[in-house]
């Protein structure tokens, strides 16, 4: 069904239990008995069902069952757009080759290039459509895509431009990112710096021109992009007005947080490896930390981010799925939610803000997703659990019960559980 055809979410919702914490400006006490007036596909009031403005009073009803609500979930780290899968480099790793044995050998995100390559738009868009759905139905109503998958200028722009069309398909909000130096490709082998000449001068300044680039990403790691390299990528960026973020000490400490804070950065993801400086920069630069359990759970990673270092600095932590075939190939930002408490001992209101409020200021998208408030699209999720912690719980059920995006009442055909 295409996106218009969804029925409005305009009238009074009720009978529902609202998540304080997630409610923008916070109300002076918990809500009791909360109504959310939608109207014109805006939040127009959030309040106590007694206390409902004349002014709604005669509007639609729509009865929530006491269903938990929250706002819709973003998901700010994904690299959605691709084709293939990597489930043979699943079996060679089981069989003890690491991910950078397999990157060094010509596979890796060099063979999903490959693969990226030789598809058609068409076909890269019904693929991503598939992924996306399923996505939604967990409750993502705003969500970040990543290029990198094509590292020459004609097939950046076929996953950018699809990246695009997803969000007027599926009305749903996309954060497009350039992150042509994701690799090095094979026809720049042993010349490193001139790729990123060409990421420079060739590709960003004429994607951004045709306004498919929201911000730029750099993956600096052993494997890919050093320090100085990534340097020259955030340059032009700043040239072009672009803001930036960083794959950065996934499984070695760069310093590249670091970098990327001096350079305001909108977050630094994984971070595995991250150093005392990198954790004081990302607090200085109010940097957000993107930390992507799947992608340690999926690598086996035994050395865990500085949660802690992190919290006690108050470096805001989002959570996402790091959709990719190489090393998080899940759908499920409720199960990213679910191994950042497990994996990596964040509390559930933490890890619930990582996935809402902390995703969208990731985002820079806070003004309008990520909480609910009076004048922000209608974007929330009624979920068939009765407290925030189900969320971080259930592992795969897959509980959101009625999905708003938009204004629009885009029910879940998944819905199970409590
Ligand atoms: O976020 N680390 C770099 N980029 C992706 C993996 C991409 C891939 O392996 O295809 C990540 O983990
Ligand atoms: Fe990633």
């Amino acid at each position: 069904m295409t996106f218009s055809a969804h029925p409005s979410a305009d009238g009074v919702w009720h009978n529902i239990v609202a998540v304080p914490e997630l409610i923008d400006p916070a109300p002076a006490a918990p809500l009791q008995q909360p109504a959310l007036v939608v109207r014109d596909g805006v939040i127009a009031w959030l309040g106590e069902a007694g206390a409902l403005p004349a002014a709604h009073a005669q509007m639609r009803r729509h009865d929530g069952g006491g269903a938990l609500l929250t706002p819709g979930l973003v998901d700010c780290h994904t690299h959605l757009v691709y084709a293939g899968n990597r489930a043979q480099e699943f079996a060679q790793r089981l069989a003890g080759a690491t991910y950078e044995d397999i990157a060094r050998a010509g596979g890796g995100i060099a063979s999903t290039v490959r693969a990226t390559r030789a598809t058609d738009a068409e076909t890269l868009f019904q693929v991503a459509s598939r992924r996306l759905e399923v996505l939604m139905a967990d409750g993502v109503c705003a969500i970040e895509i990543k290029s990198g998958y094509g590292l020459d200028l004609a097939t950046e722009r076929k996953q950018l431009q699809v990246a695009r069309r997803l969000a007027d398909a599926h009305g749903i909000v996309v954060r497009t990112t350039f992150l042509g130096a994701h690799t090095l490709p094979t026809e720049f082998a042993g010349r490193g710096d001139a790729y990123i000449d060409s990421v420079c001068n060739d590709m960003l300044p004429v994607l951004a021109a045709e306004g498919l680039v929201d911000a730029v990403d750099v993956f600096c790691e052993r494997i890919a992009f050093s320090r100085a390299q990534t340097e020259r990528v955030f340059n032009a960026a700043r040239v072009l007005g672009l803001p930036v973020k960083l794959h950065a000490e996934q499984l070695s400490d760069m310093g590249g947080a670091a970098l990327a804070a001096r350079h305001g950065a909108m977050s630094a993801d994984h971070l595995e490896h991250l150093s005392a400086a990198g954790v004081a920069a990302m607090r200085d630069a109010g940097t957000v930390a993107v930390l992507l359990p799947a992608a340690y759970y999926a690598l086996r990673e035994t050395h865990l981010p500085p949660i802690a270092a992190l919290r006690a600095a108050g470096v805001p932590m989002a959570v996402a799925t790091d959709h990719n075939p190489g090393t998080s190939p899940t759908l499920s930002l409720l199960l990213a939610m679910n191994m950042a408490c497990t994996l990596f001992r964040m509390t559930v209101d933490e890890a619930l803000a990582g996935i809402t409020r902390n995703a969208a200021r990731a985002l820079r998208i806070d003004a309008t997703h990520g909480t609910l408030g009076a004048g922000r699209p209608a974007n929330f999720v009624l979920w068939n659990v009765a407290s925030a912690a189900e969320l971080g719980y259930w592992i795969g059920q897959r509980p959101a019960r009625t999905l708003v995006r938009q204004g629009r009442v885009c029910d879940s055909q998944h819905a199970v559980g409590a």
